[in-house]
């Protein structure tokens, strides 16, 4: 009797100590506003994705410099992005981003640039969740900084030392997503 009341003190005890963690989710704002963002605002798809997940935990986007997402980045872009963009995010309707200059500069941030993406801006930058979910976001976002040209001491987005090898976009077709690929990241799916 004793063993069990003391093995489901534990396991409360554990789980206590553990929910804080399960919502210590990051929180976004709107990027002229400042307001809130309500993640409920869009379809629900991707949000129990790992790597979202991970992003809402850390702030961090962590398909940045995942080769075997790179083609599955190009092909969202290239979908929802680039018509305003441009092919190469060189800037078209929509401001370069491929620089390292930002009207916001918060979207050197991979949680800055989520936020632009998810709440969008102004004028014809609307939020974008009715184009790609919000796992397919971050892989959009991954593309877009792989396309960046501009002097890697600027890309805020990496820890320093992938900044020092980081070598600005030469062009090169994204390769094929690889057996380990994520599943989020596999093409034809
Ligand atoms: C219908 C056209 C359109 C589409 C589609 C669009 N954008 Fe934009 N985007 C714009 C415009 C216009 C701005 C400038 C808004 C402003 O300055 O407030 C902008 C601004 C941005 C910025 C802020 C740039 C800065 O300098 O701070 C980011 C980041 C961005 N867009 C990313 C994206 C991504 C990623 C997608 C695809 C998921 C996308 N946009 C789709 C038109 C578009």
């Amino acid at each position: 009797m004793i063993k069990h009341r003391l093995k489901a003190a534990v396991a409360a005890v554990a789980f206590l100590a553990s929910a804080p963690a399960a919502y210590a989710d990051i929180t976004l704002n709107n990027t002229i506003t400042g307001e809130p963002l309500n993640l409920d605002d869009a379809p629900p798809d991707g949000r129990d994705v790992a790597g979202f997940k991970e992003f809402m935990q850390t702030g961090k986007n962590p398909y940045v410099g995942n080769k075997d997402c790179l083609a599955k980045g190009e092909e969202l872009f290239n979908g929802a992005c680039s018509g305003c963009h441009g092919h190469l995010a060189e800037g078209k309707i929509g401001p370069g981003l491929n620089d390292a200059y930002w009207t916001y500069p918060g979207n050197a941030t991979d949680k800055g640039m989520f936020e632009t993406v998810f709440g969008g801006a102004s004028g014809q930058m609307g939020p974008m969740y009715n184009s790609v979910n919000v796992d397919e976001m971050l892989i959009t976002m991954a593309w877009v900084r792989h396309l960046y040209k501009d002097d890697p001491s600027k890309a805020e987005w990496l820890e320093a030392d992938a900044r020092k090898a980081l070598k600005p976009y030469d062009g090169s077709k994204p390769p094929a997503p690889g057996p380990d690929a994520p599943q989020e990241c596999r093409m034809g799916g």
